[in-house]
Formats: structure tokens, C-alpha cells, sequence
């Protein structure tokens, strides 16, 4: 499968509107790409939303992977600062006219988009990564997202992603779909999950009940048995949200 995103990540950039050359410095990889295009084309959505552009690679992948008749909205309140517009051009250059940019933040763009009504049916979380700023974005695209919908995240081995994947995990609602390429997940998480699954084995004549009240729920549940221990980490919506008003699960 070659996408014209591809091009792009073999060259390691592109070429600016002035002739100079820029090299990529913050994209998804080919691996992480061809996770995106597999959710999608399994998928098929209509609708996609997009937070976090930058310069353009995962934009395009997910514009050609819905097709020509596909709606994908971008947020990114630094495309035409930051990033000098290279996400929109290489989008441009590459033929999309399937996207619609907001430069927005999420945090202030995610409550608009929900309250004017919008859904979608998949969302690509690679902006802001503080666990606060993430948690925030996931509560908005829970709204949006309909049920069968997918959600996936980038640098979900990072600290505050990965406390996100594990509250996500526990939702009723959703159901993880798959979780790629591990060669971003650090060293230091690596060894800690052979760990917890260690003391885990320890105590297992407790039974999981007893174990969460003794040890710390990431103890008793690795990232790996959770099956979201990689860099990219997608979920599916399997129904409306009817979780109760004091819902709460260890995480
Ligand atoms: C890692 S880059 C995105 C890379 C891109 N997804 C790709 O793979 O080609 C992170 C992006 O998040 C954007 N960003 C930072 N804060 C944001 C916010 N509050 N809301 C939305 N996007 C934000 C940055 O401007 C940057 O473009």
C-alpha cells in the first residue's frame, strides 16, 4: 500500500514554495500511517476530525485513505505561525480538497464544534499531550464520535497519554482495536510493564478484586494485558455513553 503521504516521510521532507527544503521533524511514521489507512478503510467513515497538523503527513494519509467524498476537519491554532502553512501546502500539492482547517485550539474548538451539533466517525488525537489537555479532548469526542466510530491516538506510550488509554479502557462503551508500534514506547515503560506483570503473577491466588484494593490498578492490569501498550492506540465506540453521574473505575 503506498500512500502520497509516503513520498513525503521517504524523503524525509519536501520542498518548500520558495525552492528551499524542509526536513520533516514532526510527523507519524509509515508504520503508523498504514494503522491509520487499515482503521479507516475497515472502518469507513464519513466524517473525520483531525486535532494537530503540523506538517501535513497524518492529514494526508487520512484524506486519501476517506476518499474524495469524504469531510475531514483539522484543528490546529499554529498552522500559518508555527508551521507556515506546510500542512495545508503538502495537502494542496497532494490534490485533497476534502479538508476544512480551523485554527483553533482544541481545547476552545472541541466545545464549539460539539455544541453546534457535529459527529463524526473518526478522530485523530495528536495535538497538546498533557494529560489534563488529552482527558479534555477525549470528553468533547466522546460526544461527537458515533457509536462504531473510531478513536485513535498518537504518543500514547507518553505518561500522561498512556493514563488516558487506561481510563478510556474502562469505559463500558468503548473497546480497544489495536495499539502499533512500539519502537517509541521508552525502555523505562518497557521494563516496567515486565515488572507489574511479575508482581501480578505473585499475587495472583488473590483473584483481580483483591489485588486492586492491595495494588495499584496499573499493577494489577499491564499496559500489555490491556493490549495498549504502543505508540499509536485506537479505540471503537460500541455504543451511546450511559455511564452514571458518580461513574468511576481505578485507572
Ligand atoms: C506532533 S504535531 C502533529 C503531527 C501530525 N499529526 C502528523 O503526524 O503529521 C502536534 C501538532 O499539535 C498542534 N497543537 C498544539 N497545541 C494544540 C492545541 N491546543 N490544539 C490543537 N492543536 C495543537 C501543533 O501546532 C502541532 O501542529
Amino acid at each position: 500500500m503506498t500512500l502520497k503521504a509516503f513520498e513525503l516521510l521517504e524523503k524525509k521532507g519536501f520542498e518548500k514554495a520558495d525552492g528551499s527544503w524542509y526536513e520533516l521533524t514532526s510527523s507519524i511514521d509509515k508504520e503508523e500511517g498504514l494503522f491509520l489507512n487499515k482503521l479507516i478503510s475497515e472502518n469507513k467513515p464519513n466524517r473525520s476530525l483531525e486535532i494537530g497538523c503540523a506538517e501535513g503527513i497524518s492529514s494526508m494519509v487520512i484524506c486519501e485513505s476517506i476518499g474524495p467524498d469524504g469531510d475531514h476537519t483539522i484543528l490546529d491554532p499554529f498552522q500559518s505561525t508555527e508551521w507556515q502553512n506546510h500542512g495545508v501546502n503538502n495537502l494542496k500539492k497532494a490534490g485533497f480538497n476534502n479538508f476544512t482547517i480551523f485554527e483553533e485550539r482544541s481545547e476552545f474548538a472541541l466545545p464549539r464544534l460539539a455544541s453546534e451539533g457535529n459527529k463524526y466517525d473518526f478522530v485523530f488525537v495528536d495535538g497538546w499531550h498533557t494529560f489534563d489537555h488529552v482527558l479534555v479532548e477525549f470528553f468533547y469526542i466522546n460526544k461527537m464520535l458515533n457509536v462504531g466510530g473510531v478513536v485513535a491516538f498518537d504518543d500514547a506510550a507518553l505518561t500522561g497519554l498512556n493514563r488516558l488509554m487506561r481510563f478510556i479502557s474502562n469505559y463500558p462503551n468503548y473497546e480497544i482495536i489495536g495499539s502499533v508500534s512500539d519502537k517509541y514506547v521508552s525502555g523505562q515503560r518497557k521494563m516496567l510493564n515486565v515488572m507489574k506483570r511479575t508482581v501480578n503473577a505473585l499475587f495472583s491466588p488473590l483473584g483481580t478484586r483483591l489485588k486492586q484494593e492491595l495494588l495499584n490498578d496499573t499493577v494489577v492490569r499491564s499496559d500489555s494485558a490491556l493490549k495498549i501498550d504502543g505508540n499509536v492506540t485506537a479505540f471503537k465506540k460500541t455504543a451511546e455513553d450511559d455511564r452514571g453521574w458518580a461513574w468511576y473505575k481505578p485507572f
